[in-house]
């Protein structure tokens, strides 16, 4: 979501004549589009600034931009923080940036915005400068109303808003006409969509038929709104690819419960079961917090079992992080450091060795793959995603953003290889 506020931000500047510097030595404006998640991330952006703050005093005309979620958590307190900084604007009010930017070219003021604004959706199609020439994020809604206790999200990007139907199969065509063959749908829960063009399985069903596109994903699906409806619609339709990020956060139903998830490990386990039987070749993906306090031995056993029974495509690991005015924020963070190190490594060890078999099982068979460009350190191969969204590379002659297919060689945890054989 973070990345894709950039691409929109940085086509918004575009369109009223700003041109992004090819290096950081000759610009004029820095931008840092922010993250509040995890406290890593806002310290890297602090350690950051600091060390751009040499480059402000060798040029007094440069204009540094904190936008994005920090700038909503932290407010005011940025510039106390920070006293070179010009402005601040949070993730509700990112449309104003190119006006911002020239008040404070102008007056010299420090400026700060963080109201959430009713335009955040209506960036006109065609202008979002996407890093991929093939792939493309696109917002169905904003905000979340769920609350999770550990959760700063619904504090920053405030309460949940559907985006019209009608503006996103706007937006997919366009993209679509430019060159984009592949989607993802973003939203902190898309399974709460709602707009005048029906539900979010509706949307899908909408979007699926659009000529030229390949394949559609989308994130995130929030366990404990998963339908049948949903399922049902990735099993149907051809173009919604059979990968679905489904975090559990935890195996432990007593965590879940502290988490306020509203979920419990069998209830997931169940909705895990609904989505195996209806779509036999799903791949699920999910995200872990590993030391939530209160997380006894039991608790994470549950967890590591977890990881074995539903055998995740992709596990993302997070150390849990106090977010200051969350529920969590109370609770004593009891769990004593070793013992979270020593448990995120034994999950991301047990995450691996499951990746690395379901790769393995793939050697010999045939996958497609939608071909992205040169391999990175290739030799002349070519790099692509298959629908599981797993990177192979692979010998052949396919070009760029069309489908193929490809046998697969061997495999490593991050990647598969093979040569095209159609
Ligand atoms: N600490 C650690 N991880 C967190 N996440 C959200 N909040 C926190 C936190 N306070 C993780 C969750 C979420 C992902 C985007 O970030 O796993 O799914
Ligand atoms: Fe955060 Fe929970 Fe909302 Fe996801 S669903 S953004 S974890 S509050």
């Amino acid at each position: 979501m973070n990345v894709h506020d950039s691409e929109k931000l940085a086509g918004l500047l575009e369109s009223k004549g700003w041109i992004s510097a090819d290096s950081i030595d000759v610009t004029d404006v820095v931008i840092l589009n922010t993250c509040s998640v995890r406290q890593k991330a806002e310290q890297k952006v602090l350690s950051r600034l600091g060390r751009l703050r040499l480059m402000k005093l060798a040029n007094p005309h440069l204009k540094f931009v904190l936008a994005g979620c920090m700038a909503k958590a932290w407010g005011n307190k940025l510039f106390g923080q920070v006293p070179y900084l010009d402005v601040v604007v949070g993730p509700g009010a990112f449309t104003r940036v190119p006006e911002l930017l020239e008040e404070a070219f102008t007056t010299g003021n420090q400026l700060l915005d963080v109201s959430e604004r009713d335009d955040v959706f209506t960036l006109p199609a065609g202008k979002i400068r996407n890093e991929s020439q093939f792939h493309a994020w696109v917002t169905v809604m904003e905000g979340c109303n769920n609350f999770c206790a550990y959760c700063i999200v619904p504090y920053v990007r405030g309460r949940e808003r559907s985006r019209p139907g009608n503006e996103i199969v706007a937006e997919v065509r366009t993209q679509v006409a430019q060159g984009i063959r592949e989607i993802t749908l973003l939203g902190q829960n898309v399974n709460s969509y709602r707009s005048e063009r029906g539900d979010f399985p509706e949307l899908l069903r909408d979007l699926d038929p659009i000529e030229g596109l390949e394949r559609i994903r989308f994130t995130t699906s929030h366990p404990k709104d998963m339908s049948d409806a949903l399922i049902h619609a990735v099993a149907d339709l051809p173009k919604v690819c059979d990968y679905l990020h489904f975090p559990a956060q935890s195996g432990s139903s007593h965590i879940l419960e502290r988490m306020k998830r509203g979920y419990t490990r069998e209830t997931y386990l169940e909705r895990v079961n609904a989505i195996k039987q209806c779509i036999p070749d799903v791949a699920l993906s999910t995200d872990i917090i590993i030391g939530y306090p209160g997380e006894t031995d039991e608790d994470f056993q549950e967890t590591l079992s977890l990881i074995r029974e539903v055998e995740y495509e992709n596990a993302f690991i997070f150390n849990y992080s106090i977010r200051e005015g969350t529920e969590a924020a109370d609770l004593v963070d009891d769990v004593p450091i070793r013992t979270k190190a020593a448990r995120f490594q034994l999950l991301l060890r047990e995450a691996r060795g499951i990746i690395m078999r379901k790769n393995q099982c793939l050697i010999g068979e045939s996958v497609e793959v939608l071909v992205e460009g040169a391999a990175k350190r290739g030799g002349g191969k070519l790099m692509g995603r298959t629908r599981h969204n797993r990177v192979v590379n692979f010998s052949g002659t396919a070009i760029q953003g069309t489908l193929t297919m490809v046998r697969v060689e061997s495999a490593s945890p991050n990647c598969l290889y093979g040569y095209q054989i159609a």
